[in-house]
């Protein structure tokens, strides 16, 4: 249970973080399809933090206290921050990518230490979190071709 603990924290943290992020690349993306970029950031952001609430909330349920300051966020999170600038689009999708894929892969990462321990009621919530960074990767994948 402690290592599932210390990584659904580093979620929560990389989430916290993440809504940060992406909020600077709404309100920083240029470019000529600037407006549904800009909206669609906001989507993901709004989906983001969703799922930050939900996993600290099941941390909760499990029994454990979630990461809940931001001086914790920033020293557990892999997450690295953006400069304040403009990004291109190509810029701005590419690195939205590659943030989901590493989310997906700590869901992942967790779900199989909690698979584990027969937590299932935390298995399923991160399979429908990786079912929904599927289709938010296959979006952004249609939009880089
Ligand atoms: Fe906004």
């Amino acid at each position: 249970m402690e290592k599932q603990v210390k990584l659904m924290n580093q979620y929560v943290a990389d989430l916290a973080v993440l809504n940060v992020k992406f909020h600077n690349l709404h309100w920083n993306v240029v470019g000529e399809r600037f407006l549904p970029v800009h909206q669609y950031l906001e989507e993901l952001y709004d989906m983001l933090f969703g799922t930050y609430d939900e996993v600290a909330e099941r941390l909760k349920m499990l029994g454990a206290f979630p990461l809940a300051s931001l001086k914790s966020y920033l020293e557990a999170t892999a997450v690295e921050e953006l400069d304040n600038r403009d990004y291109q689009i190509s810029e701005t999708y590419q690195i939205v990518q590659e943030e989901l894929q590493k989310l997906r892969h700590l869901a992942k990462s967790i779900r199989v230490v909690a698979d584990d321990a027969d937590d299932f009621g935390t298995v399923a919530m991160l399979e429908d979190q990786i079912g929904e960074y599927d289709k938010q990767l296959w979006f952004i994948e249609q939009a880089l071709k």
